[in-house]
This record gives structure tokens, C-alpha cells and sequence, in this order.
């Protein structure tokens, strides 16, 4: 991945789907002074994520695609990341998956939070799995995003403890609270 240059910080897109925690605490980090990166595009498959509030409050563009067909959606997308000149990509809460064509094109310049101790639970539902299971720990992981689901390199994770009265709302909220320090500090330490 290319490391800051100067003081010029990297432009950023990161796309979503819910409810946008995740983006806006990559926001506030994005405009500190070491931060490597702007956001300068949000991106997310549908109007009703609440995350996009953010674009509106931090004054950051967004672009909503349906992903009714993939393939013409991607190249939309493509367009307007080229248009905001974007070489870094975050996923935060984004439930689509990008096309193996798509990797390609950013190769090693998208990243992704995922609220699991990868390789454990890939895929969704990870904290009801954690609890079913009687796992003594649970937490998140940063990694790169390749081709294989919630596969590629991990660049940061944190575990955390399950609590014997955790259900799968109160881990949800102990993890994404860890999720807001990680992203962050996975973004200094590939970037910076
Ligand atoms: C987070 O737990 C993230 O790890 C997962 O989806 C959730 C998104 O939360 N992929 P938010 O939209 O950032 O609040």
C-alpha cells in the first residue's frame, strides 16, 4: 500500500450499509493531523442507512447504488471513485460483496472491520454463534479485503472477554466499542 506522502492525506472512500457508527468515528479521525487519510466519498447500497446522516453533518458527498446488478453497479461506483480521485477504501458495516474484478482494481487498498476473532466466524450473525458456542472470548478484526470472504490478511484484532450474563446485544456494544480503536489505529499503522 502507498504510505503518506508529505502532508498529503490519502483520499478515502467508505461505504456502508447500516447504521454508521463505524464511519463516523473513522470521520473524526480522519481530521486529525496524524491521520493519513480523508474521507472524501460515502458510499452505501441503500437510502435508508442511517450512517449517511454523517455525509449530510461533515459535509462529505455520497453516492447510493442499488446492487440490483452487480457488474453495472461496480462500474458506477469505479466512476465516481475515480472522479473524487479515491485511492483507499474502508468498509464499515457494508453488507454487498464486491466482486472479485472489483478487489482487483484497488488490490491491497481496501480494508474491513469484521466483529470476530478471524479465522473464527466469517460470514454474519458472529456474536449469537460466540455466545451459542460458549466461547470465552470474543472481539474484531481489521483486515485487507481479497477475494475470499473475510479472508485476507489481518492487520489488527482485539479480544475481549464474554461476560457470563452477555447476551448477543451486550457483546455487539463491548466489541463495536473496541471496533472504533482498531480501525483506526490499523489505518495509522499501514499508512503511516
Ligand atoms: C460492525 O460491528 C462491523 O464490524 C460489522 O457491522 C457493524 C457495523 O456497525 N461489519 P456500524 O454501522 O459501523 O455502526
Amino acid at each position: 500500500m502507498t504510505k503518506l506522502i508529505g502532508s498529503k492525506k490519502i483520499k478515502t472512500a467508505v461505504f456502508i450499509s447500516g447504521t454508521g457508527s463505524n464511519l463516523k468515528n473513522l470521520i473524526k479521525f480522519s481530521k486529525k493531523r496524524n491521520s493519513p487519510i480523508s474521507i472524501d466519498l460515502i458510499v452505501s447500497n441503500s437510502s435508508k442507512s442511517k450512517g449517511l446522516k454523517y455525509a449530510d453533518q461533515f459535509k462529505i458527498k455520497k453516492k447510493i447504488f442499488s446492487f440490483d446488478h452487480v457488474t453495472n453497479t461496480e462500474r458506477k461506483i469505479l466512476i465516481q471513485l475515480n472522479k473524487y480521485e479515491i485511492n483507499f477504501i474502508c468498509l464499515a458495516g457494508f453488507m454487498k460483496i464486491l466482486s472479485k474484478n472489483f478487489i482487483k482494481k484497488f488490490k491491497g487498498k481496501i480494508i474491513n472491520i469484521h466483529p470476530s476473532l478471524l479465522p473464527k466466524y466469517k460470514g454474519l450473525n458472529t456474536h449469537e454463534r460466540a455466545i451459542k458456542n460458549k466461547d470465552k472470548f470474543a472481539g474484531c478484526s481489521v483486515h485487507y479485503v481479497t477475494e475470499k470472504l473475510d479472508s485476507g490478511k489481518i492487520i489488527m484484532q482485539k479480544k475481549i472477554k464474554i461476560a457470563n450474563k452477555d447476551n448477543s446485544y451486550s457483546l455487539a456494544k463491548k466489541v463495536l466499542k473496541q471496533e472504533h480503536k482498531i480501525y483506526p489505529a490499523s489505518i495509522i499503522k499501514i499508512l503511516n
